[in-house]
């Protein structure tokens, strides 16, 4: 009995503690033969050898239990030592970010907020009226071929702009009003500086005729490039755009060169960063304005942060990184 003790206790691992059970117990064991060997025997002496064999066998299966429990215990425990996760590996932790699209949307849409502009925010799913008809763009205006956008089965499409929100606040309320939009747009658009998804804040001040002039427009306009770019140099270009008459394009000097003529700007000195005009008649008539003026202005959220920020690719928005999100 104690030699059976020893042999437990000098097992380490259920693998030998398995052997020890076969090399007792098993098919071939010693115990085995043992109770094999009874029928060898006769009448009373095999009745006290069974009774001992027995004793052994019941000691044999309590040890054996009590053994397995103890290596189970000890298994498990190196098993989660081994496998413990080093949870302070990083030497920084990332907490929560604003990502830089959305802090560049609330650098922007501050100064009109500042100056009175309502902060609107229209619906990413738009119909073709607001989208594109009441802005002046009928169906075959070559303007719609920049703007391809993913429509639904019901006509509806993701809009392309976010001047839309123009005709919808204009459809809600009265003129004055000055309202300042951000949010994302879509197009069929997808290469090194495209998206199919980017974001777009728009501007709108209506007053009543001759209230609002270019002039408002283009001090506003330089006035707040200089907040966001700093010490720049703002140029407007003539342009066109189905929704203004007239229409402009803004250019600032470039603000890696100075103006001196880089990469980025394509070595001309100035980047093209918004678009703008005084609205077109047009677009009060579909929403039924009369004897008003206006101005608006669009711009594209990416390519101020590009600029502002010093990101050189676009995709880099879009990847969550956490080494870029976390700079
Ligand atoms: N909606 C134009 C675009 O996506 C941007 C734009 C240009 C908006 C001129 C305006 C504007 O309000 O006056 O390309």
């Amino acid at each position: 009995m104690q030699s059976l003790k020893e042999r437990f206790n000098s097992i380490i691992s259920l693998q030998d503690l398995e052997k020890f059970k076969v090399e007792i117990i098993g098919k071939k064991g010693g115990l085995t033969l043992a109770f094999a060997e009874l029928r060898n025997l006769e009448g009373e002496e095999r009745q006290k050898q069974a009774k001992t064999l027995n004793e052994i066998k019941q000691e044999f299966e309590k040890l054996f239990e009590s053994k397995k429990q103890e290596l189970q215990i000890l298994e498990l425990a190196k098993k989660l030592q081994d496998e413990k996760i080093d949870v302070s590996l990083f030497t920084q932790s990332y907490g929560g970010k604003e990502h830089y699209v959305h802090l560049m949307i609330e650098k922007i849409v501050d100064y009109f907020v500042a100056l009175n502009f309502e902060l609107c925010e229209g619906g990413l799913v738009e119909d073709d009226f607001h989208n594109f008809e009441a802005l002046n763009i009928s169906k075959f205006h070559p303007a719609r071929d920049m703007q391809d956008t993913f429509y639904t089965r019901d006509e509806k499409l993701l809009r392309t702009h976010t001047s839309p929100v123009q005709i919808h606040t204009m459809q809600k309320k009265s003129p004055p009003l000055r309202i300042i939009a951000p949010g994302a747009v879509f197009r069929r658009d997808y290469d090194l500086t495209h998206s199919p998804m980017f974001h777009q804040v728009e501007g709108l001040v209506v007053d009543s005729e001759g209230r609002v002039s270019f002039s408002n427009l283009k001090f506003i306009l330089e006035d707040f490039l200089r907040y966001i770019f700093g010490d720049i140099t703002v140029r407007f270009r003539s342009s066109f755009f189905p929704f203004t008459e007239p229409s402009a394009e803004v250019d600032i000097s470039c603000v890696f060169c100075k103006g001196e003529g880089c990469r980025v700007c394509s070595h001309t000195g100035w980047l093209e960063v918004l678009g703008c005009g005084m609205v077109n008649q047009a677009v009060f008539d579909a929403v039924g304005y009369k004897n008003v003026s206006g101005y608006a202005f669009g711009l594209g959220v990416e390519r101020f942060a590009m600029l502002y920020y010093g990101i050189n690719d676009l995709r880099s928005f879009f990847e969550a990184d956490l080494r870029v999100i976390g700079q």
